[in-house]
């Protein structure tokens, strides 16, 4: 086999380009038209790579034809940035305002336009196509589940799919792998309490819903600790709370917003049921009415295990048995999840942090930066996936 580091070194100052450019010009759930059309123009440019875009409005499917027989094995990045206002004050830090890269997403699209220039010039080693998916929307549209719809998987099919996403808090040069429930399913909470409203100084004469609310938040506490199995992480949070006008009014209303995570869909549907029960009862004791709505957000994302044990392995023999981490679930959420419905893979997690004791910048900070040290790591990881999978990895698996 090749060594690929001459030509992962050859490809950095262009993916280096890449990624501030896209950092530059991050762009919101279905609103990456700029960053497809650059993903676009790269893997045009590719041999043996044939391209669909405008998939689910901006996604970009690109398939690399290989010269042997063999399974197709599918690489997804997510390319969406937040709605939320850069604080790094890097020369390249976000141009448009109120939008930014905090996720790092454009270093998951730059790692995978990577690994498709480098598979791109290696072809002739593969056995098998390979599939890149750059979906819209990961941070909240579900760009993933739309993509499966549309044929992300099929044509031909998929064999597997693997994916990344930086990880701060594991240092550049190292990953990190999970086997079975990895992140949490998310489901929106909203509580409606309904109240009377009356004069503040009077209020035996209507029925507050602010501290109907206010019990029932408390209340909500209890479930994870009393109702669900103390060995399977969930989480339950009331991230917002509204009512009221004024210093002497009793409003008629209070709502709450809020969001449950749990990695078992038993524990999904236990917490779901308990959330109705306690907001409606605990309302009901102050003489409220607490209307409840649950919105199912993304699935358990469940890494397969022999898909995780490549992705180990691959780790082990391109960084060094210390560089590669055995990490606890995280219970944020993930639209992989969808993916992994339809075939087996799993999607691990890329150091971006200097070192191990460096303070941790975390996801979703306005400081946050994807470091281009790590693009090397991502790039050779992706194409070692590909280049060394072969039917034996996904053998028996059950999807
Ligand atoms: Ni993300």
């Amino acid at each position: 086999m090749r060594d690929l580091t001459p030509l992962i070194a050859e490809a950095l100052p262009s993916l280096v380009t890449l990624r501030h450019e896209l950092h530059q010009h991050p762009e919101i759930g279905f609103h990456e038209h700029g960053t497809a059309a650059r993903v676009a123009d790269r893997l045009a440019k590719l041999p043996g790579m044939t391209l669909r875009t405008g998939v689910a409005g901006t996604g970009v499917i690109a398939t690399l034809d290989a010269d042997k027989p063999g399974p197709c094995v599918a690489l997804r990045a997510d390319m969406d940035a937040l709605p939320m206002t850069e604080e790094t004050g890097l020369p390249h830090a976000s141009r448009v305002p109120g939008c930014a890269h905090a996720c790092g997403h454009d270093g998951n699209v730059t790692c995978l336009v990577g690994a498709a220039v480098v598979l791109a010039a290696i072809r002739e080693e593969l056995r098998g196509p390979v599939r890149f998916i750059f979906q819209p929307a990961e941070e909240g549209g579900g760009g993933g589940r739309l993509l499966c719809e549309a044929g992300a998987l099929e044509t031909p099919p998929v064999a597997a799919i693997f994916a990344l996403h930086a990880w701060p808090g594991l240092p550049i040069g190292a990953i990190g792998v999970r086997a079975g429930p990895a992140m949490a399913s998310t489901d929106s909470i909203d509580i409606v309490i309904h109240g009377s409203g009356t004069h503040a100084a009077a209020p035996h004469r209507g029925t507050d819903p602010i501290l109907a609310a206010a019990h029932v938040i408390v209340a909500l506490q209890s479930i994870v600790s009393r109702n669900l199995d103390p060995t399977q992480p969930s989480v339950i949070t009331i991230a917002r709370i509204e009512s009221g006008t004024t210093y002497n009014v009793i409003p008629d209303r209070a709502t709450l917003c809020g969001t449950l995570r749990t990695l078992s869909a038993a524990g999904r549907a236990q917490a779901r049921e308990a959330i109705r029960r306690v907001a409606e009862r605990t309302a009901e004791a102050y003489g409220a009415r607490a209307e409840v709505r649950l919105t199912p957000g993304y699935p358990v994302l469940t890494n397969e295990a022999a898909a995780t044990a490549h992705i180990e392995r691959v780790g082990r023999d391109a960084l060094g048995a210390d560089c590669v981490r055995d990490v606890s679930v995280s219970l944020g959420g993930e639209d992989f999840a969808y993916y992994l419905q339809h075939v087996p893979g799993a999607i691990w997690r890329l150091g971006v942090s200097a070192s191990d004791s460096s303070p941790l910048v975390p996801l979703h900070s306005p400081r946050f930066d994807f470091p281009d040290a790590a693009i090397p790591v991502g790039v050779r990881i992706h194409c070692e996936t590909v280049r060394r999978f072969d039917e034996s990895v996904c053998a028996g698996s059950s999807k």
